[in-house]
């Protein structure tokens, strides 16, 4: 390769990379597998995110429909619950194991999403905020479903509020110990009951709120599942709902323990643990572990690339970075140069993760210029345009054999690392339109294949989508309609599918000798060079 990439994001502990390494080899095996059974769209675990989103909404449209026909009182709440399960199956019935288990695979879904955020490493540096803003999401989410389980108020939920009081009364808060309240029938009031109603309807709306500030600091984020993905999340929640509804055990009786209860292993697997250990013991383990967690972002510190400069000779306000940067990193002021533009970009370092994409993005973003300096907009001090248009020139020279494919990769996919006729990029949409354009008409490849992240997978979001999108002409810069799409290849590929990557290499490569020379230039290149994108 040309040039080392800029972001410098791989510094880890051994330990640490050896993990995410080997998580993300499990979910590279999965997702392929998902993308071949359904596609690349649709790959569910992909979308961990919004299919979270997507069951906390049919957690709380299923829970409003139950509550009309609950009664929060203790005396009439079991037998409320049984008749909704019982005569009244076929609606509230169903509405019942529809709000059980979204809530059980909601818990799946952000553990799986946690887990994959993890093993991407896409939580450290200036991308702590969503990693540490979602561990209270854990906590609100595990104690909304908690809380669900007393109001059913039979033998799981007995064990369930009795063991959470205990666990509570570890704590000294609370004046009078709570677990005072379950002693005998006549200890435990309406009023309490009540009260924890009230926390079963306020925690979750706490959590819908910890889910708005999670997504503050991405923009686009995806909250809502594809369709069709949406409805294959619905289908299996009836099946199994129909399967295999959820019902009650036992009705509460606090004048006995109760003998044998079945756990929900998705809220509750740790009260077998609160037994066995003593409150302490439990609380140690979860509090030890919410920390280790929240410090996850700084463990090790992340050695961060320079964030994204403005160039103000060369911006017009064009609001095209603004657009396309996936972090909310840049936003248009008022102009301060006195250039005949209303606007001018800034970018915050703070939210910048210098994936470069913005400089992709940028119209004076083209090597298009035979000035002494190259400059452009919106610039990386790390990887400047200037450094990329000497790469694509030293990789021209690495360029031998018949085929001379130039190979425009992203360092988090299939082509980083490699090493000939190779430049590498913190993000594939880092690359301008005009820049392959360049490439080819200067004659410096007879091909150009621009690698970035598998399909479903990208490092950074939204590079995947904007690359496919300038290439096919419906996102601004565009591909210009000169340059010769035979001769251009796009491979999406996870650097675990390094082979399948070099097979379609060589394909390209080899489909090129099959092609007609490629006409002169119409521009000589002297003259081309001090061209603009837009003048070109
Ligand atoms: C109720 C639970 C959660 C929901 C609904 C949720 C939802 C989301 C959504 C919609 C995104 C944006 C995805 C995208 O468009 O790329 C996201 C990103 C993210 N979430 Fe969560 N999340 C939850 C829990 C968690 C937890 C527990 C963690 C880890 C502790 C976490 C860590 C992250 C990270 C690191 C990102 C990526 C940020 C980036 O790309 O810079 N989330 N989440
Ligand atoms: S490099 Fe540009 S696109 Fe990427 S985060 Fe920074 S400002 Fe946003
Ligand atoms: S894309 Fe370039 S010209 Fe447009 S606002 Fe951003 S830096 Fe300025």
């Amino acid at each position: 390769m040309s040039k080392a990439p800029a972001a410098g994001q791989t510094h880890d502990w051994p330990a640490m990379r050896a993990a995410k390494a080997g998580l993300r080899r499990v979910f590279d095996g999965l997702e392929r597998g998902a993308e071949r059974l359904f596609s690349p769209a649709l790959n569910p675990l992909s979308q961990l995110g919004a299919i979270s989103f997507f069951l906390f909404w049919i957690v709380a449209v299923s829970g409003i429909y139950l509550f009309v026909f609950f009664d929060t009182g203790i005396v009439n709440a079991y037998s409320s619950v049984e008749w909704i399960s019982g005569t009244h199956w076929y609606h509230a019935g169903v509405m019942r194991s529809f709000h059980r288990y979204a809530s059980d695979l909601m818990v799946l879904s952000m553990a799986l999403h946690l887990l994959r955020e993890f093993s991407l490493d896409r939580y450290r540096g200036t991308r702590w905020f969503s990693w540490f803003t979602g561990i209270p999401l854990v906590w609100l989410l595990y104690v909304s479903g908690i809380s669900g389980y007393w109001l059913v108020w039979d033998e799981l939920a007995q064990y369930v509020a009795v063991t959470s009081a205990e666990l509570l009364d570890v704590v000294p808060i609370f004046g009078e110990p709570l677990a005072r309240n379950f002693l005998t029938p006549s200890h435990l009031s309406s009023r309490f009951f009540s009260l924890l109603v009230f926390m079963h309807i306020a925690v979750p709306l706490m959590l819908l709120f910890g889910m708005w500030i999670h997504i503050q600091r991405i923009s686009r984020p995806r909250v809502n599942p594809p369709r069709l993905l949406a409805a294959l999340v619905l289908a299996a929640l009836l099946f199994v709902s129909l399967w295999k509804p959820a019902l009650s055990q036992s009705p509460a009786d606090l004048t006995k323990v109760p003998s044998e209860i079945g756990l929900d292993w998705f809220f509750l697997p740790l009260y077998p643990l609160a037994e066995r250990w003593g409150g302490w013991g439990l609380w140690a383990l979860l509090l030890g572990v919410s920390t280790m967690l929240a410090a996850m972002p700084w463990l090790p510190p992340f050695r961060r690339a320079p964030a994204a400069e403005i160039d103000l000779d060369h911006c017009n306000g064009c609001n095209r970075c603004v657009e396309d940067c996936p972090y909310e990193a840049i936003r248009l002021v008022p102009r301060t140069d006195g250039l005949p533009f209303p606007r001018q970009a800034e970018v915050s370092s703070d939210l910048c993760v210098s994936c470069g994409i913005c400089m992709g993005s940028c119209p004076s973003s083209t090597p298009f210029r035979r000035t002494a300096e190259l400059r452009t907009g919106i610039d990386l001090p790390g990887q400047p345009l200037r450094e990329v248009r000497e790469s694509v020139i030293d990789a021209a020279a690495e360029l031998d054999g018949p085929e001379r494919v130039m190979v425009l990769a992203c360092e988090h996919g299939a082509g980083a690392g490699r090493l000939g006729g190779t430049v590498g990029f913190p993000c594939v949409a880092m690359v301008p339109p005009s820049l392959i354009d360049w490439i080819l008409s200067r004659r410096l490849a007879d091909g150009v294949v621009v690698a970035g992240c598998s399909e479903s997978t990208c490092y950074n979001r939204l590079g995947v989508e904007w690359t496919k999108e300038r290439l096919a002409g419906t996102r601004d810069p565009y591909l210009r309609k000169r340059v010769p799409r035979e001769r251009l290849a796009t491979i999406w590929a996870s650097p675990f599918e390094a082979n399948r990557f070099e097979a379609e290499l060589a394909a390209f490569a080899a489909g090129l000798g099959a092609l007609p020379p490629p006409p002169q230039a119409a521009t000589p290149p002297a003259a081309a060079e001090n061209q603009t994108e837009e003048q070109a």
